[in-house]
């Protein structure tokens, strides 16, 4: 028998450590979340893709009444991001959220499982690592890559 173990690596930054890019990237997310349409969770999910042709995607999270046919921010803007540009490689994503207080998450908020699974898409695509930051209100955590935090990931068929 062997003993394995995944470990996923990151990093916590203030928001005064971010590089410009970084701190842009964010700012637009945080941004977006003000175009969520989420009148049934009342948790407004912004996203923001950077393309390595320097245009930065938005996306937000959008509702419905029948709950399933709603989507997530990231994946409304990676679904568009890839429709509109299908040539640009993605770089870089940034996530925020507010609660229906209006305010920040203080815990930065991670994406959801299928949103995992569709940016890893893109992350192929790459052919590099798209880094990923979580922004909280005071923090932003910084992942290296969309591949960590999908440990076992269904990637051929
Ligand atoms: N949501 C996102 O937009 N991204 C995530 O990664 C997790 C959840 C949205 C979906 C739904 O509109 C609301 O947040 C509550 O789950």
């Amino acid at each position: 028998m062997k003993h394995k173990e995944i470990t996923i690596p990151y990093e916590i930054l203030d928001y005064a450590e971010l590089s410009p890019e970084d701190a842009a990237l964010v700012e637009t997310a945080r941004d977006a979340t003000n175009r969520s349409y989420a009148p049934y969770s009342n948790f407004s999910v912004g996203a923001a893709i950077l393309l390595d042709n320097g245009v930065t995607v938005p996306g937000s999270n959008q509702e419905n009444v029948a709950f399933p046919s709603g989507t997530c921010a990231e994946r409304s803007a990676c679904f568009y991001a890839h429709a509109r540009y299908p040539e640009a490689k993605f770089r870089k994503i940034a996530i925020a959220a507010r609660t229906a207080d209006g305010e920040f998450t203080a815990v930065p908020t991670a994406p959801c499982g299928s949103c995992r699974q569709a940016l890893l898409e893109y992350e192929m695509l790459a052919g590099a690592p798209v880094e990923i930051l979580l922004a909280g209100r005071d923090s932003v955590y910084r992942l290296p890559s969309v591949t960590s935090t999908l440990p076992f990931a269904f990637t051929e068929f």
